[in-house]
């Protein structure tokens, strides 16, 4: 793979995520990273001093020496910026990462036969840790996707799906982490009924999610894990007891739908 030349248009939080990984897991494979935004030069100086990054003030200027043009804006951002982007482009790979923006979108806004992706990630890749959904457009090659390989490494995992399972998928890869940080905001509150302070309920709960999601991570077997906790007739047993009753999986299943739901357009 020759070395790449990225352009981000958009230098927020999750650009910052994309960029600090490429500069520290792919920088053999990067002949230069330059970032723009919509005028917050401070936050352009920022990324520049931590990452050691170029910046520019204006993108329109960097796409013809472009390889990869990320769009790192907001959805609502994407129509104007396509458009404009249309008359600058000469066959360079875009990818967006914004939410609900597909790749048949993307094709249907760009010149035709323009190389495109779609990445997912979630929050945790600003830590390197994210769960990525990422899907190809048409006109994509096996160049493209190593290209997109190399950009994905350093936030963390990936898992290339079709342009429908990224809509679908999304609300586990992408909204569950809320789901998950409910249930521990649940269970402090559970915690603090008892009397112990709210750092102390923080501190209980967090390492003992943190040390079960060590568990998963090594065994990837959340059932067996369960059992192994769980006494048949004993006092865990009596817990679970009560969230079968409330049908703890349906409530997760419906969580699940109605982000769906919603992304799709729905009420
Ligand atoms: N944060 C997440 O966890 C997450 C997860 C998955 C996907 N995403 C997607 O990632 C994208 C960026 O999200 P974010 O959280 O990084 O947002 P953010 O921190 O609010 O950053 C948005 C960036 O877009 C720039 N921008 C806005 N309008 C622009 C325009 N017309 N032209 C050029 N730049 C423009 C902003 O520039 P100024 O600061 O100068 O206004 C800013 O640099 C979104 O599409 C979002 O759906 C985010």
């Amino acid at each position: 793979m020759k070395k790449q030349r990225i352009l981000f248009i958009g230098a927020g939080r999750m650009a910052e995520a994309v960029a600090a990984g490429l500069v520290t897991s792919s920088a053999d494979s990067i002949e230069a990273v330059v970032m723009s935004n919509n005028g917050d030069i401070e936050r352009l100086q920022r990324v520049e001093t931590t990452y050691g990054v170029q910046t520019t003030q204006n993108w329109r200027q960097e796409v013809d020496n472009s390889d990869v043009i990320i769009l790192a804006m907001p959805p609502e951002a994407h129509p104007s910026v396509l458009k404009e982007l249309s008359t600058h482009l000469n066959q360079q790979f875009v990818v967006t990462l914004a939410a609900g923006i597909g790749p048949s979108y993307l094709e249907s806004h760009l010149p035709q036969d323009t190389p495109v992706a779609w990445i997912m990630p979630n929050t945790a890749a600003m830590i390197g840790q994210s769960m990525s959904l990422y899907t190809l457009g048409t006109s994509a090659t096996k160049e493209h996707k190593e290209v997109l390989q190399m950009i994905l490494k350093g936030i963390g995992e990936a898992h290339e799906c079709s342009e429908k399972e990224v809509h679908e998928l999304t609300a586990v890869t992408g909204s569950a982490p809320a789901f998950l940080y409910y249930f521990a905001e649940s269970l402090i509150d559970a915690t603090t009924a008892y009397g112990v302070d709210e750092k102390t309920a923080k501190d209980l709960v967090i390492q003992m999610m943190y040390g079960s999601v060590q568990m998963l991570h090594e065994t990837k077997d959340p059932a067996s894990l369960r059992e192994q906790v769980t006494t048949p007739g004993g006092a865990t047993a009596e817990g679970l007891k009560v969230m079968k009753e409330q049908d703890f999986s349906l409530i997760i299943k419906q969580a699940i739908e109605a982000t769906n739901r919603k992304a799709m357009g729905g009420s």
